[in-house]
């Protein structure tokens, strides 16, 4: 089990570049299964990526791989496509369920796992499949699979979504793209991450108009271009370096971002006395010396992202008085804290709510890392904490980060990885 060695107190200084978006390239690859041939660059070459592809190949999906440049080339001339996505392929990265909505518009049937849950919450599905069934396919449920099948095709409707999910509305727009007519979804995610499908799905011939959180669809069955699409850079990897500046940067620049879809985050930090400049696709952010408190609760796009409510707890840390962070989106997501704790930080939780009590001094210790972003928060304490932080488990972090220690070591952290 490999680990991550961090000595503290070290003041992070250069450039760093950001990947593209891990939540962008997952829709996008399940998408592709309605391509012809398909060409994607900027693409995060990091561990769900790479099951994701796994799952595709099984499929029969023909996958090429140029991780020089970063591209991945997907052509599905396969005659005989196997509609099945196993429990093995699907259980460990839950976005695998994002292959039932293409492959049930294509194909008019589907066997995929249910996902079942992960470290922050039990992660239904209910939603899927409200959506899936209101397109006309016929779901059950039977040994831990979703059958679904759609004998004459999915037909466009009407569907308004009870709240907002992400992969619920990526699910619903790609089935969307394969069905008859015009679907209509209202109270739609409209994360960046969405709005990268969308502009993916318009090139392989869908009409898609946006208004709010109102998303309508008219599909096109088969399109026999080749298309190519370069990936949205990863917010929350943006942010979360953000977050490393704000604590110890001495000056960062951060770049290939586009800091408007930031907005939120960055008024955050500046509210809590980080320096940030924006420019056309860069932040430079240096750290504050006198971090204020803040309170803070997570929503759906445009508020602050869950993904992020992590590593903004390791800032608050460093915050003079009482901070405050209420995780609104997902039921177990401070699995951080116990951990954080271990290295001096004074947290309590009650009921959704962190109440982080600085400022207090991190120590380093041996943490462990329990989901992706509860491990980056651990790097994050590690950076400014006294002494070594080792960090086990440190798998988690490969799901989402690519070349965390590279990138942080270009900026004179001291991080190795054993
Ligand atoms: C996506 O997960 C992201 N994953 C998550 O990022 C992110 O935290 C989340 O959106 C919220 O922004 C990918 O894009 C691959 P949801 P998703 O459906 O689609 C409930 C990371 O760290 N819900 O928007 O699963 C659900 O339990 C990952 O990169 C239902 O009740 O999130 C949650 O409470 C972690 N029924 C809320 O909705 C459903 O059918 C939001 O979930 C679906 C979801």
């Amino acid at each position: 089990m490999q680990k991550l060695l961090i000595k503290g107190n070290r003041e992070l200084t250069g450039t760093i570049s950001i990947s593209g978006s891990k939540n962008a390239t997952l829709p996008i690859l399940a998408a592709s299964i309605l391509a012809f041939k398909a060409k994607l660059k900027n693409v995060p070459f990091v561990k769900d990526i790479f099951t994701m592809l796994d799952l595709l190949k099984f499929i029969g999906i023909k996958i090429k791989i140029n991780s020089k440049n970063k591209t991945i080339e997907l052509i599905n001339s396969n005659k005989n496509i196997n509609t099945l996505a196993p429990y093995k392929l699907v259980r460990t990265m839950r976005a695998g369920i994002l292959v039932l909505g293409p492959l049930l518009t294509k194909y008019r049937k589907a066997k995929v796992s249910l996902p079942g849950g992960c470290a922050i919450g039990t992660r239904p599905v209910d939603l899927h499949l409200f959506a899936l069934k209101k397109l006309g396919a016929k779901i059950k449920i039977k040994d831990g699979y979703i059958i679904a099948e759609a004998k004459k095709g999915l037909i466009g409707t009407s569907i308004r979504f009870p709240s907002n999910s992400v992969g619920a509305t990526e699910n619903a727009l790609i089935a969307a793209h394969g069905a008859k007519g015009k679907t209509i979804l209202y109270n739609c995610a409209i994360e960046p991450e969405i709005l990268d499908l969308i502009s993916y799905l318009k090139k392989l011939g869908s009409k898609i108009k946006i208004s709010g959180r109102k998303i309508s669809i008219i599909g096109k069955n088969i399109s026999f271009k080749k298309i190519n699409h370069k990936i949205i850079f990863d917010r929350i990897e943006a942010g979360t370096y953000i977050i490393a500046g704000a604590l110890i940067g001495k000056k960062i620049k951060i770049n290939k971002v586009v800091p408007k879809i930031l907005k939120y985050e960055i008024n955050v930090l500046k509210k809590m006395g980080a320096k940030i400049i924006s420019s056309k696709n860069s932040v430079t952010i240096i750290k504050s010396n006198n971090i204020k408190r803040a309170t803070v609760s997570t929503k759906p796009y445009p508020g602050f992202p869950t993904d992020l409510q992590a590593q903004l707890m390791v800032l608050m840390t460093q915050a003079k008085g009482l901070s405050k962070i209420k995780e609104n989106i997902f039921e177990n997501r401070f699995m951080h804290v116990p951990e954080l704790k271990r290295m001096g930080a004074k947290i309590e939780i009650k009921n959704k709510t962190a109440y982080i009590y600085g400022l207090t001094k991190l120590t380093g210790a041996e943490v462990m890392a329990t989901d992706l972003r509860a491990s980056v928060s651990l790097v994050l304490a590690g950076l400014i904490a006294d002494k070594r932080t080792i960090i086990n488990r440190i798998y988690h972090l490969d799901r989402g980060y690519e070349f965390l220690e590279r990138k942080l070591k270009k900026c004179k952290a001291s991080v190795k990885r054993t």
